[in-house]
């Protein structure tokens, strides 16, 4: 077990074994890097600490979406989880086996239904009666049949941002139980629907092990009674959700979170699959970001610097915290600071009233734990090239994105032919 890819050595911030400023020398800022090994440990302890449970780890693909990040966990044997076609397309794209793939969310146009039909995923996990109608319509016109999971919204609350909390009955996911029972009566009757499992997420950085527990619960419950109507399942989908820790949060270890699921299902003759996004690739990568200005103003000092809150939406989005820390350790007295992006947005910020080593324009900072929903979730927004991805497998270091450059901001646009 690797406890950090990301370390200091002699006052300097290294990936592995390579210090990051070369990283950036070569590739500029601001910049994402990850760490291969890192990102292989978390699968190998999850999937090792799950063993013997019969289970397939079907990454999440929104949290990082990269092909190379794909690629490195389909060698690994991961399935995934994905929510869209352009999702699809790039697992099949990175070598993912079609057949460990698991398709959530709750608006699967048709041609995503079909193209996931024609290349033929493990199952769809349904959402609603009229997606359930949906597939069965279109499973039959290509006369196949479509393998179905229906996703439980168990009603169980978390404690996590509500924007990211999915298992309430408020919640646009899942169906609740007497509905889902339902459904699969229905579903039963449907000559191109062939039943495999049933699906269930609650939310996001969850820091608790009990609504895990809860929902494994109330997912065996379900099936259960299908068992007794003769509807018999192969597998049960626990969804994603393990949180990590951005700043003081004590999430359940990997191997903890797996001896509680172990627990709860290995005298059950299921096939167990998982959909962890965040576990995995959140603490492997970081953001680093150049400083180019230090701004006080009577109230408050600002470091301003060259990401912002395109490259990395998730402190102006949840008000999520992110350590940020310097490339090169300094001395001198720590002083206060918001580190703020060049964006024309209150909003646009990184960090707010962080206590550093004083900053100086062109000094580098690393914001870290930012492997999930950091690129994933970036955007153009002010006309922002998006950044490049660096990957670094002990000394190697690849560029698995370039930056963009400013003409990829508009060639997809065209101007008007005047007259
Ligand atoms: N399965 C389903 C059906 C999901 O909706 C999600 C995440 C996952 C699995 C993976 O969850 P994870 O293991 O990564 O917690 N943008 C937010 C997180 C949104 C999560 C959405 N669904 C953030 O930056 O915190």
């Amino acid at each position: 077990m690797i406890m950090s890819a990301f370390y200091y050595n002699q006052g300097s911030l290294f990936v592995e074994s390579v210090p990051v400023s070369d990283i950036i020398e070569k590739w500029g800022t601001p910049c994402y890097i990850y760490s291969e090994q890192m990102l292989t440990d978390h699968y190998k302890r999850l999937s090792g600490a799950l063993n013997p449970l019969p289970h397939t780890i079907c990454y999440a693909v929104k949290a990082n979406s990269n092909l190379a990040i794909l690629q490195i966990l389909a060698k690994l044997g991961a399935g995934f989880d994905i929510v869209s076609q352009g999702e699809l397309e790039r697992v099949l794209l990175a070598g993912g086996d079609p057949q460990k793939i698991v398709f959530s969310g709750v608006g699967k146009k048709e041609s995503e239904v079909l193209r996931a039909l024609e290349v033929g995923i493990h199952c769809f996990n349904v959402e609603s009666l009229a997606e359930l109608e949906r597939i069965h319509y279109l499973a039959k016109h290509l006369n196949s049949r479509a393998r179905i999971a229906i996703r439980l919204n168990p009603h169980i609350n978390v404690d996590t941002h509500p924007y990211i909390a999915t298992g309430l009955k408020e919640n646009k996911f899942g169906m609740d139980e007497a509905s889902t029972i339902e459904a699969y009566k229905i579903a039963q009757q449907c000559s191109h629907l062939q039943i495999v499992g049933i699906a269930c997420h609650l939310g996001s950085q969850l820091l608790a092990l009990d609504p895990f527990l809860e929902a494994c619960d109330r997912v065996i419950k379900v099936a259960k009674t299908l068992a007794s109507m003769g509807i018999h399942l192969e597998h049960l989908d626990v969804g994603g959700g393990l949180g990590v820790c951005y700043q003081e949060e004590q999430p359940p270890s990997l191997e903890a979170y797996a001896d509680a699921l172990k627990q709860k299902l290995h005298h059950l003759p299921y096939q167990i699959l998982l959909e962890p996004g965040r576990a995995l690739i959140a603490e492997c990568g970081i953001l680093v970001t150049r400083c180019e200005h230090i701004k006080k103003t009577p109230s408050k000092q600002f470091a301003i610097v060259d990401a912002g809150m395109n490259d990395l939406l998730r402190p102006a989005l949840y008000f999520a915290w992110h350590p940020i820390i310097p490339l090169k350790k300094r001395l001198g007295a720590l002083e206060q600071y918001d580190i703020v992006g060049p964006l024309c947005e209150s909003g646009d910020y990184l960090g707010q009233n962080r206590i550093l080593q004083p900053l100086a324009a062109g000094d580098l900072l690393a914001i870290m734990v930012a492997g999930a929903y950091g690129f994933t979730m970036s955007s153009q927004y002010n006309s922002r090239p998006r950044v490049s991805e660096i990957l670094v497998n002990q000394t190697k270091q690849h560029c698995i994105r370039q930056r963009e450059q400013f003409s990829d901001l508009w060639a997809k646009e065209s101007l008007i032919d005047s007259e």
